[in-house]
């Protein structure tokens, strides 16, 4: 029996400016990436019982996540048919990441899924087949096979890795919705209007400013799905009063939401306002922490 365990970090959006709708459905977007210190933990066993082949045995903490479309599995389905493996294997998804959230936790858990698996099999997946794995399974995937700090564009999927993370702790708060919205990302980019639209200019500036180690502006971190999400979840602004009386100096959006975060130079002020905010917001939250920046990761190697 050989296991192999891999973390799948959060990410936060440090500002999202969708810049136009494309003729294949999807928008163009300029975004930051930064990976976090919120990890789901994936383990993956290969099981050697008779010739070794089987099929894929997959729990998870929340089971309301183990259906058939889990990014996960589909993952996997992927792996098997550009390897030609058929291996019996077992996965077990710890989530600490709330699911759809703007935090990217399906799109991680998919990604360490392909570097998981390409570690426990040996296949030595080079980075062009497991890039375009990633994009072929979502948007936000191939930043997720090396995490760190990243500006993106097109899809999500051109990545320039910045020199630097984001050194501040990041308080950040995952409201419950009243009622969950269906297929809340592609329904968001579908109630874009042109007047939401960017030209993606600050993100570019902020880029600039961290890789140059200068503070995070606060006035870049605009998100484009802003007024699309308040106006379909007004409560949302409650949340957004609570973190101003907490003392955040910033309130900002990541992803779609409905995940907002603010970020602090110390863990004292972080847990200061985190017990804050805690108490003066009315809503419920599906969760609340503080957090720190993760560093990019490398690849596994093959299991000894
Ligand atoms: O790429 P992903 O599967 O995460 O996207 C989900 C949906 O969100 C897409 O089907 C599309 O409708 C929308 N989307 C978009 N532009 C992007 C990313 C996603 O319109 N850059």
């Amino acid at each position: 029996m050989t296991s192999f365990t891999m973390e799948a970090p959060a990410k936060l959006n440090l500002g999202l400016a969708v810049t136009g709708r494309r003729a294949d459905g999807y928008h163009d977007l300029v975004t930051i990436f930064q990976a976090v210190t919120i990890v789901d933990v994936l383990t993956f066993t290969s099981v050697e019982r008779g010739d070794g082949s089987g099929p894929t045995h997959f729990t998870c903490s929340d089971p309301s996540l183990e259906t058939p479309d889990n990014l996960v599995l589909q993952a996997v389905d992927l792996v098997r048919s550009h390897s030609g493996r058929n291996d019996r294997v077992h996965i077990s998804l710890e989530k600490a990441i709330p699911a759809a959230a703007g935090l990217g936790g399906a799109s991680s858990d998919a990604a360490a899924t392909l570097l998981g698996l390409d570690g426990l099999w040996g296949l030595g997946l080079d980075r062009t087949t497991l890039h375009d794995m990633a994009l072929n399974l979502g948007s936000d995937v191939p930043f997720f096979l090396k995490g760190g700090c990243a500006m993106a564009a097109g899809r999500g999927e051109r990545l320039s890795r910045l020199a630097n993370d984001v050194d501040l702790w990041f308080v950040v708060v995952t409201p419950a919705l009243s009622s969950p919205i269906p297929r809340k990302t592609a329904s968001l980019f579908a109630v874009l209007e042109p007047d939401d639209w960017r030209d993606g200019g600050n993100i570019v500036a902020q880029a600039k400013r961290i890789e140059s180690g200068l503070e995070l502006d606060p006035d870049l971190l605009g998100n484009s799905f802003e007024r699309a999400l308040y106006g379909l979840r007004p409560e949302l602004e409650l949340l957004r009063e609570a973190f101003t009386r907490a003392g955040a100096p910033f309130v900002a959006l990541s992803g779609s939401g409905p995940t907002h975060y603010t970020a602090v130079p110390t863990q004292d002020e972080a847990q200061r306002i985190e017990t804050a905010t805690r108490s003066l917001y009315s809503g419920e939250a599906t969760s609340v922490v503080c957090t720190r920046h993760r560093t990019q990761t490398t690849a596994p190697s093959a299991p000894r």
